[in-house]
């Protein structure tokens, strides 16, 4: 018997911390059909914007409240009173509504940018959750820049949050500062100092400005956060958030040592990088983990060779479990005898040792040349090759 795992909720915000990175801007239809693939996808929390913004964010995250039929939709809001009567607004036909409230914590963001008092910020997170509750039931509240606050007055901002009714308590690393250790260490300490953190839901959201976003919101399960903020693709302020498709099948992946589940429909998670892709026109680099054109793509000799026997040689999960349709041998200079007689095989040739042994080293001289083989020039070169045997 396997013994149950726990859920995490994945809060996706590609059309909102996404969307804010420069040139990703997307137009409404877009916005509606990205909400409408996450939804389908299975994604809990879709973030749908920030309505005060403008009115095209307004207008668009209130159609994204109409139409989405499953996930709850969420709209941000500064710790002010207009912001979150906006939000409220927009998200109030929802079949399930949250408000997202955020305010600075840390001592660097409350002497230039906020220039407040701790004891200021504090009464602010009493006013503005209090009114936010007062419109929704369902709040989270933010500790912008938490992994650069002191733990006490951490606490003590969390513990006003919960008080004031935030049912989601979200600790971001705003920077990409954290170290995974830090980030867990964090949301233990929170978690076991501040009286009623059993009351709400603990929640990480991770920049990639170190390359730890995705490590580090793992750690923070490991500290007792049951919810993750990611985008598609990674995309997000300055190098992006955790990528939502990494953190899935992370967890996927290794149920061995990471003991929780998520709801998303993993074999969805292809289509979905290429919607965000094409609709914020953000190529996703070749390389990038999960859904990134190499990512089930071998080309060397061994690596191939060994595919070829056993696809767990080289892959740890497989294409079709993130909805690609096959592993790719691509055919280059480093390919070996193995690969290439199997895709000979595949292009439908039977041919002899000598032909083979031609027609391998006329390919290896080609890829030397170019820096692409495709399956045509393998064809030509096959042909010519039977062609001259027969002159
Ligand atoms: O990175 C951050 O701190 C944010 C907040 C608004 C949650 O995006
Ligand atoms: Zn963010």
């Amino acid at each position: 018997m396997t013994a149950s795992k726990d859920r995490v909720l994945i809060f996706d915000t590609t059309l909102r911390d996404g969307e804010q990175c420069p040139g990703a801007t997307m137009t409404l239809e877009e916005k509606l059909d990205v909400a409408a693939l996450l939804d389908a996808m299975g994604v809990d929390i879709i973030e749908a914007g920030f309505p005060i913004a403008s009115n095209g964010d307004f207008e668009a995250v209130s159609l994204i409240a109409q139409q989405v039929k499953n996930a709850t939709v969420a709209g941000l809001a500064r710790a002010i009173s207009a912001d979150i009567a906006r939000a409220g607004e927009a998200v109030r036909h929802a079949k399930k509504p949250r408000i997202h409230t955020f305010v600075s914590t840390s001592p660097i963001h409350l002497q230039h940018q906020m220039r407040k008092t701790e004891e200021e910020v504090l009464e602010i997170i009493t006013a503005t959750v209090t009114q936010a509750r007062n419109l929704i039931e369902d709040i989270e509240w933010s500790a912008m820049d938490a992994t650069r606050t002191p733990i006490d007055y951490l606490c003590r901002c969390v513990e006003a949050a919960i008080k004031s009714g935030a049912t989601t308590i979200n600790l971001p690393d705003t920077v990409g500062y954290a170290t995974p250790d830090e980030y867990r260490a964090m949301f233990r300490a929170v978690r076991e100092r501040v009286p009623n953190a059993d009351k709400a839901i603990f929640s990480a959201h991770c920049h990639n400005d170190l390359g730890l976003a995705v490590a580090n919101s793992l750690a923070a399960l490991e500290g007792g956060a049951r919810q993750i903020e990611c985008t598609l693709n990674g995309i997000g302020e300055r190098a992006g958030n955790a990528a939502l498709e990494e953190v899935v099948m992370a967890i996927k992946t290794r149920g061995d040592v990471l003991p929780y589940e998520t709801g998303i429909e993993a074999t969805m998670l292809t289509r979905a990088s290429k919607l965000a892709s094409a609709a914020t026109s953000f190529p996703v680099q070749y390389n990038k983990a999960i859904v990134g054109r190499n990512a089930f793509a071998h080309e060397s000799g061994i690596h191939q060779d060994g595919m070829l026997k056993n696809a767990q040689t080289y892959e740890i999960m497989t294409p079709e479990s993130v909805g690609v349709s096959k592993t790719s041998l691509v055919m280059g200079k480093h390919s070996g005898r193995a690969a290439f007689r199997n895709k000979l095989e595949e292009l439908g040739y039977s041919l002899s040792d000598n032909q083979f042994q031609d027609a391998f080293e006329r390919f290896k001289d080609l890829a030397d040349r170019k820096k692409h083989v495709y399956d045509e020039d393998i064809e030509a070169l096959v042909d010519q090759n039977i062609a001259t045997a027969h002159d």
